[in-house]
């Protein structure tokens, strides 16, 4: 079955979600998204968005700690751009509905790691699902927008595949998706195709991310043949909970920014070992500094205490995290909460311009599938959200004035060919290798590195990949076998620039060149793949 719509929109976050509402003013939409509109990792993000809103900050001073938790890596235009043009961004979102907390007349602002100043707007301790809340409201009643859901984009149509046009003359079409309800894979065709689907916490064993973040749009570009750059570098968040029954809950790093001190198993608070900012240090370090902890005293944990502050404020500030703690048994007001560090973000992704444009024509990315240049080495708290909902509107200017060059474009696409896939019975494969990737992953590939991990990783990537490439081409596809073969080619990806960066920069650390080399290293990394 074919659909046809002006734009195609992969993914119903805010990165999704924002530019749909701002393109369906200029032709049909139709959003894809995996599960029902609202799941999302926006829905899950709890500290909020950062921007200059208050007299006692700058954007100057934004603009610093962005570059200064970025390791040297950041785009410093770019940087510019996203912190300046925040205020406005984030008065769209409020006019579409997002209600942030208040304090007397002006928002409420709290402090995360790496934040000079107090400046991040939020809603409670569930800004995600606020901001999720009012854009589905939003997106629900515009006439121009189409809603596929339930429905995992399989992978890109190219004009180089489909027509057998030469690479010069390429462009994306659209892309195939199976609708999940009923096996069936459709046809999206599109003149502008939009990537906003996520992240990739899924490929590590421990995350914070909800299910759907399988780095499906990275792996579809990047074998559509798009760039993709700095994929070394993923962040791990330092506090996750650590309960056997919580599926890698959050606690917000606005529970440091609120007072909360990280501490070992026998009470000492370590962080001033490791940063003047103690515990409100740059992500990076803070991760690093719990996995050391953890490693030189054996526990399993460490343990973030914010008992000192009162209780009546804490319940206040944090109903969501201080709920959800207690369904564990905890109470944070008067205990310690056990921790641990999980894959958080992904700071690499699709390489585009300013204008959210890949090298692929007629494709553009953002949110966390993009790699902006925004996040450098290490992205400073809650920029994420505001990085999505700015390129959401650079992303939609650019792309509707390119829609109306293409107005009479027509092209005719071939339907999926399953011909001769058969039903498989080993679905086994599939649970097994998912289950491997994200072990060695963790194992080898995470908070910290060496060559030798890098080298198993990889090898035993590329047996995994055989096999799911032979599984893939044999078989009736479905939605595990199209996550795993993500995973799989994500993985590949981060190893990849992880194995080419010969240094330690913010997130990527080699324990084989343990210095920073700002010689050799100071620039990204880029991967495209050869056909
Ligand atoms: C948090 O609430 O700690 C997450 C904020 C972020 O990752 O930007």
């Amino acid at each position: 079955m074919r659909i046809e719509s002006d734009i195609l929109v992969i993914g119903s976050g805010i990165a999704g979600l924002s530019y749909a509402l701002q393109a369906a003013n200029h032709g049909s939409v139709a959003i894809v998204t995996k599960r029902d509109i609202s799941e999302s990792a926006t829905k899950y993000a709890q500290g909020g968005i950062a921007s200059v809103f208050s007299a006692e900050d700058s954007f100057d001073a934004h603009i610093d700690d962005t570059l200064v938790a970025g390791a040297g890596v950041c785009h410093e235009d770019v940087v510019r751009m996203v912190v300046e043009e925040g205020p406005q961004t984030i008065r769209n979102l409020i006019e579409w509905g997002v209600k942030f907390t208040t304090s007397g007349e002006s928002y409420d602002l709290t402090r995360e790691g790496g934040h000079s100043a107090r400046r991040i707007l939020h809603a409670e301790d569930i800004t995600g699902r606020e901001i999720e809340r009012a854009l589905v409201e939003a997106v629900r009643q515009h006439p121009n927008i189409q809603v596929y859901e339930h429905h995992i984009a399989i992978d890109l149509i190219t004009a180089a595949k489909v027509e057998r046009r030469s690479l010069e003359h390429n462009r994306c079409l659209g892309a195939y998706a199976l609708d999940k309800t009923n096996g069936r894979v459709m046809t999206f065709s599109a003149k502008i195709t939009l990537l906003a689907s996520g992240g990739a916490g899924k490929v590590y064993l421990y995350t914070c991310n909800p299910d759907v973040a399988s780095g499906d749009g990275v792996a579809m570009a990047y074998r559509a043949g798009a760039t993709v750059g700095n994929m070394e570098f993923m962040q791990f968040h330092p506090t996750t909970l650590f309960h056997p029954l919580a599926k890698s809950f959050l606690i917000s790093e606005a529970v440091r920014g609120e007072g909360a001190i990280l501490r070992r198993r026998d009470g000492t608070a370590f962080m001033e070992k490791y940063h003047k900012l103690k515990d409100l240090a740059p992500r990076d370090i803070v991760a690093r500094a719990i996995d050391n902890e953890m490693k030189t005293s054996g526990d399993d944990c460490a343990f973030l205490d914010i008992t000192h502050e009162p209780a009546d404020f804490v319940r206040r500030r944090f109903p969501n995290i201080y709920q959800t703690c207690m369904e564990f048994g905890l109470d944070m007001t008067k205990e310690w909460l056990p921790v641990v560090p999980a894959a958080h973000y992904l700071c690499g992704g699709v390489a585009v311009n300013a204008d959210a444009e890949t090298d692929l024509p007629g494709l553009y990315a953002i949110g966390e599938a993009a790699f902006t240049g925004l996040h450098g080495a290490n992205r400073l708290a809650s920029n994420s959200l505001l990085e999505a909902a700015v390129y959401a509107g650079r992303a939609y200017k650019h792309s509707t004035g390119v829609l109306k060059t293409l107005q009479h474009d027509r092209r005719e696409l071939p339907e999926w060919d399953a011909s001769t896939a058969t039903n498989s019975d080993e679905m086994v494969v599939v649970s097994q290798n998912w289950d491997e990737i994200r072990r060695f992953m963790w194992n080898y590939v995470g908070i910290v590195r060496s060559d030798k991990r890098l080298e198993r990783a990889m090898r035993r990537i590329k047996l995994i990949q055989d096999e799911i490439e032979e599984y893939y081409w044999n078989f009736i596809v479905t939605s595990d076998l199209v996550e795993l073969r993500n995973i799989a080619t994500v993985a590949e990806l981060i190893v990849t620039c992880a194995q080419m960066r010969k240094e330690s920069r913010g997130l990527h650390y080699n324990i084989d060149y343990p210095e920073r080399d700002d010689t050799a290293w100071k620039r990204d990394t880029f991967i495209k793949k050869q056909f």
